[in-house]
């Protein structure tokens, strides 16, 4: 069994469509833990912190902008496996290529706008709670239902 925590992140215009019940709920459902969550707005440094990767690409300028143009909601997740299971339910990052069923194959049109960023790596992960999260603002939990999931 290996435990993982993974950041979830729901971009700029989900909390304005109504949908974060429907998104958090996906991961819910599957079994994951829900052990951190906050709203902000996203200031350019940490954007640029966040994005690192892609400082290169042509579309980082338009990525900073966007990310920091509105209230997102972070999270962290906990659970066996959480890190690529998340992913999973995610989908791909490009959104012609996400399947329906996937969140971002259901809910959205432009992979600029793929509405929900979740770590791809258990060292992405563990970098970007950390950018996120102070560790007295996540708390781990445990129901006695894992034997259900
Ligand atoms: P995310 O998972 O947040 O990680 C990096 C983001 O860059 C990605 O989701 C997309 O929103 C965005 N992205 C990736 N490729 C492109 C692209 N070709 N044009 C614009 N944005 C992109």
């Amino acid at each position: 069994m290996e435990t993982q925590r993974s950041f979830v992140m729901l971009k700029p215009g989900v909390l304005q469509r109504r949908i974060v019940g429907d998104i958090i709920s996906r991961f819910e459902k599957k079994g994951l833990n829900l052990v951190g969550i906050k709203i902000l707005t996203i200031p350019p440094a940490l954007a640029c912190a966040h994005y690192a990767e892609h400082s290169n690409k042509d579309f980082f300028q338009h990525l900073v902008s966007y990310i920091t143009s509105g209230p997102v909601v972070a999270m962290v997740f906990e659970g066996e496996f959480a890190v690529p299971i998340i992913r999973k339910i995610c989908g791909p990052t490009r959104v012609d290529e996400a399947p329906p069923g996937t969140i971002r194959g259901d809910f959205s049109m432009h992979t600029a706008q793929n509405i929900v960023h979740a770590s791809d790596s258990l060292e992405s992960a563990e970098k970007e709670v950390n950018l996120f999260f102070k560790p007295e603002e996540i708390f781990s939990w445990t129901d006695g239902n894992s034997m259900w999931f």
